[in-house]
């Protein structure tokens, strides 16, 4: 992962670098670092741990140059060092790499560069990436664009990387192959960035990066040629977002502030997708009706939160559509061989849209001959660039590394296509379409309505700081809420929690309960299956071997053996998982809160994995 930006115009540099880099920190935060072009030598500084050691370790005087690369790492190859840390540097000093991603074949030029008496100085596969360039820059009579497309096809791997170099450092150089790039067009300045959250404040205006496309920055403007020196047109668009969007807003943490951002992500995501006549409007699928009736079955991909959402999506779409939808980690899926052709649809769900393991599950799939649809919150990322197409979710900008608002919305969008797919292969009638919608437009008021009572669930929350495993049950729909309930909190809070379906308890998992544990059960609405009956009856079953319970019930629901009841507004079973999924992500940020861990960037993670 890894987050990269590069900056060239008339500013001092080093603003929209390290503050390109606070915004990129959800992408790695192991180590940062930075290299100054000075006009005659690289300014170079680099340090282990979050951008704030890297701050504090500049001199005062720090020199005021108009050009540089800066990056905020995600440890694959060595270990979050000062030594590892990125810029690396060719041996004369001259040269910086930043890089994200993995060089697969670097062991080899490492090699094949010793030889030529290259010395390295890092445990990194980027470094050879350093030397390599600095011999094919000489080779290419000073020109870094040229070397790189020369680099480039010596490399195996998925990389973004850039470079600079000191005798011209108002040039920077960038490249990109399964990897996030975007350049961002000011006026007389030019930046590259992982995401354009690095320079929004600057400019709105963005160049989308393709494979394999080598992009040359200068003041004067923005260059980008395939690796045969061919000039490319820029595909420029517009971010529609703004620079507020991405700010705390007086919240404590990104994530608090992305929790009550909800109810407006949900409206944003649903609006106007009712025609006058009650047909659901996506034109996105790009889809046929004749296409729609004729797929077979459905295949959704996707990885930690977004395979949740998965999840919730198969019991709605096979209720509604009645095809049947298989649900896999993205990770798993292209290495056994799934049944997928041309009558499949497979729906690759993913907030950044750059997740390595869902990529390259959507290309085994597109390769296989289905048609793959995105549903994806980050615009022109490259999930969603090679899918057949995309539905963008609108819950704006995702800072938090542990995901909420994406997830609420990442499940209505599924629902959306739930509905089309229904209405379209006559398994829903138009009115039944027209019901289930305005259902879902009462979705944001009522996550509302739980967020007015957050205080009363922060102060029961805090009873729990002190158990070390949390278990969450739940049934039917709420099965996927569970496991999200206990991903939540082992990402937030490094606590031991687990989610299970409340029928499976009693083959294995009840041995698990001892006086004291916590379990979080959701009562289902009621239903024809009476999963709720089930569900009291599983809570019974853990209160009698010494579980304290903490149920989230609908509004006037009966509960029996809870010590505590965490009320939510009454929906349909299918509606019900966007409001249980709530009370459970206030429960893991307040603990992880009470326990003093670091909320928005927790250990080890990375909100963007573009590494398998
Ligand atoms: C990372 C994040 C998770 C996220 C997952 C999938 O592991 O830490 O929060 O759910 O990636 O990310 P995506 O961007 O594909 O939804």
């Amino acid at each position: 992962m890894c987050g990269i930006v590069g900056y060239t115009g008339p500013q001092s540099a080093f603003t929209p670098i390290v503050e390109g880099l606070r915004r990129l920190e959800y992408r790695g935060y192991d180590s940062a670092g930075i290299a100054l072009g000075t006009g005659t030598s690289l300014f170079v500084e680099k340090r282990a741990g979050k951008l704030a050691n890297l701050e504090g370790a500049l001199p005062a005087n720090l020199p005021t140059v108009h050009s540089g690369i800066g990056h905020t790492r995600w440890a694959t190859h060595g270990g979050p060092t000062d030594r590892n840390a990125h810029p690396h540097l060719d041996n004369e000093g001259k040269l910086a790499v930043i890089h994200n991603g993995i060089i697969e074949n670097y062991s080899e030029l490492k090699a094949e560069l010793e030889k030529r008496g290259h010395k390295f100085e890092s445990e990194t596969d980027t470094e050879s990436v350093a030397h390599l360039l600095s011999e094919l820059r000489k080779e290419h009579g000073g020109d870094l664009t040229a070397a790189m497309r020369a680099a480039v096809r010596r490399l195996r791997g998925s990389f973004t990387l850039l470079a600079i170099h000191a005798d011209a450092p108002q040039t920077i150089v960038g490249v990109r192959r399964n990897s996030p790039l975007v350049a961002g067009l000011g006026k007389g300045e030019n930046f590259l960035a992982s995401d354009v959250a690095a320079f929004i404040d600057y400019t709105k205006r963005a160049v989308e990066l393709g494979q394999d496309e080598v992009v040359t920055i200068s003041p004067e403007g923005i260059a980008i040629c395939d690796l045969d020196g061919k000039a490319l047109p820029l595909k420029e668009y517009e971010i529609t977002w703004d620079a507020a969007a991405a700010q705390k807003g007086g919240f404590a943490h990104f994530m608090l502030k992305e929790i009550f951002d909800q109810p407006k992500a949900i409206a944003d995501t649903l609006i106007g997708r009712l025609s006058d006549n009650d047909q659901v409007l996506l034109d996105e699928l790009h889809m046929s009706d004749d296409e729609i009736k004729k797929i077979k079955r459905i295949s959704v991909i996707a990885c930690g939160t977004a395979y949740h959402a998965g999840m919730v999506a198969k019991y709605a779409i096979e209720k509604w559509a009645k095809v049947p939808v298989d649900v896999e980690i993205a990770s798993e899926y292209r290495y056994r061989d799934p049944i997928v052709d041309k009558d499949s649809l497979v729906i690759a769900i993913s907030q950044s849209g750059e997740t390595m393991d869902l990529l390259m599950a959507v290309r085994h799939a597109k390769a296989a001959g289905a048609r793959v649809l995105a549903v994806c919150n980050t615009n022109s990322s490259t999930i969603p660039r090679e899918s057949d197409a995309v539905l963008y979710t609108h819950a704006g900008p995702e800072i938090a590394v542990a995901s909420t608002k994406a997830f609420l919305t990442q499940i209505v969008a599924v629902y959306l296509i739930g509905l089309k797919l229904g209405q379209v292969r006559g398994t829903l009638t138009d009115a039944q379409v027209k019901s289930l919608y305005n259902e879902m437009l009462e979705l944001p008021g009522q996550v509302e309505q739980i967020l007015e009572t957050i205080e009363p669930l922060r102060e029961l929350t805090r009873k729990f700081v002190k158990n070390n495993t949390v278990l969450f049950l739940g049934r039917g729909i709420e099965y996927p809420v569970a496991l999200e309930g206990a991903l939540k909190l082992k990402e937030l809070a490094y606590i031991h929690a687990e989610g299970f379906a409340g029928g499976e308890l009693k083959h294995g998992p009840i041995a698990l309960i001892e006086e004291g544990t916590a379990v979080i059960a959701i009562l289902p609405t009621k239903d024809e299956h009476a999963l709720d009956e089930k569900m009291l009856s599983n809570i019974q079953e853990v209160k009698a071997r010494g579980a304290r319970v903490v149920v989230i019930a609908p509004e006037g629901a009966e509960v029996i053996g809870a010590e505590h009841i965490i009320r939510i507004p009454v929906a349909s079973p299918l509606f019900q998982p966007v409001l249980a999924t709530v009370p459970l992500q206030v429960f893991a940020y307040e603990i992880a809160v009470a326990r003093g861990t670091d909320v928005d960037q927790p250990r080890n993670l990375a909100k963007s994995v573009t590494v398998e």
